[in-house]
């Protein structure tokens, strides 16, 4: 399956749902994305699918992206930075406005 398209979303990280994302090195899962807000506290969204075998992807809470299935990792730009995983995982653009975070992409 193809990664979101058309995205426009926006998590509230003054619920609980999303709170995670107010402390660096945290990720949450929304509409098939994974956001992460890193250990220097930019927040990044790639689609959550590993592009090898459609597994969920995680984040390490740093700056990168493994899957848990076969090893593949990817960089904040959702380029692949070790494989087996063929092609990078989808980008999203993302801002912070207060406690509003917009997603789009
Ligand atoms: Fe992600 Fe295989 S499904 S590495």
């Amino acid at each position: 399956a193809s990664p979101p398209s058309n995205v426009n979303f926006i998590i509230d990280i003054s619920t609980p749902q999303y709170s995670a994302l107010q402390t660096n090195g945290n990720y949450v899962y929304a509409n098939s994305i994974i956001i992460a807000r890193d250990s220097h506290g930019n927040f990044v969204a790639l689609s959550e699918v590993c592009t090898h075998a459609g597994c969920t992807i995680q984040f390490n809470g740093v700056s990168q992206f493994p899957c848990p299935c076969h090893g593949s990792i990817f960089d904040e730009n959702g380029n692949v930075v070790q494989g087996p995983a063929p092609s990078a995982v989808k980008k999203y653009s993302i801002s912070l406005s207060g406690n509003k975070l917009t997603v789009t992409g």
